[in-house]
């Protein structure tokens, strides 16, 4: 007896599960079309929803003046965490100089990491991936940053520091 007549002609599977090749892989008209409307749906409810979510919660902005701390509460190279009510949004007040203050968030533009000034090196850094930014702009010096850091106008009235929004030229 010849040995290839043995042999089945497909494998088991195919026997099992017969399913043509080229019939799985084809996509209809209508398929494509309806893909295209779902895909294209998705897109529009999600420009609505950024839309509505702009008017519905409008950025955080600072009102007036706040008091932060008092002068002689910072040395020299020293900085002061502090937070603002009605946002949970974390900042730093640096001063590098006796008469130099400056005040950032203290959120890496990257990806959010908590940034801290080092009076050693003279720059804010951010530890996650090494970036760095000028103390006295919020400018990016080093590192995937792709932004300066956000500042905010400081203000020294009668021994106090205050922080604002910043000034618009
Ligand atoms: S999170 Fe700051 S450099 Fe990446």
């Amino acid at each position: 007896m010849n040995e290839k007549n043995l042999l089945p002609s497909k494998p088991a599977y195919e026997v099992d599960f017969p399913i043509e090749r080229v019939e799985a892989e084809h996509v209809s008209r209508r398929e494509f079309a309806k893909f295209l409307c779902l895909v294209s749906g998705g897109m529009a409810v999600g420009s609505g929803w950024v839309a509505v979510k702009d008017r519905l919660f409008p950025p955080f902005r600072i009102r007036g003046e706040v008091f932060v701390c008092r002068t002689g509460d910072v040395v020299v190279g020293g900085t002061h965490p502090f937070q603002i009510e009605g946002t949970k949004m974390p900042y730093i007040l640096i001063r590098p100089a006796e008469d130099e203050w400056y005040a950032y968030e203290q959120k890496c533009t990257h990806l959010s990491c908590a940034v801290f000034y080092s009076p050693k090196h003279g720059k804010i850094e951010c530890p996650c991936h090494n970036g760095w930014f000028d103390p006295r702009t919020g400018a990016v010096l080093q590192g995937p940053p792709p932004r300066p850091l956000p500042r905010l106008t400081v203000v020294i009235k009668g021994g106090g520091i205050y922080v604002a929004e910043p000034r618009t030229v």
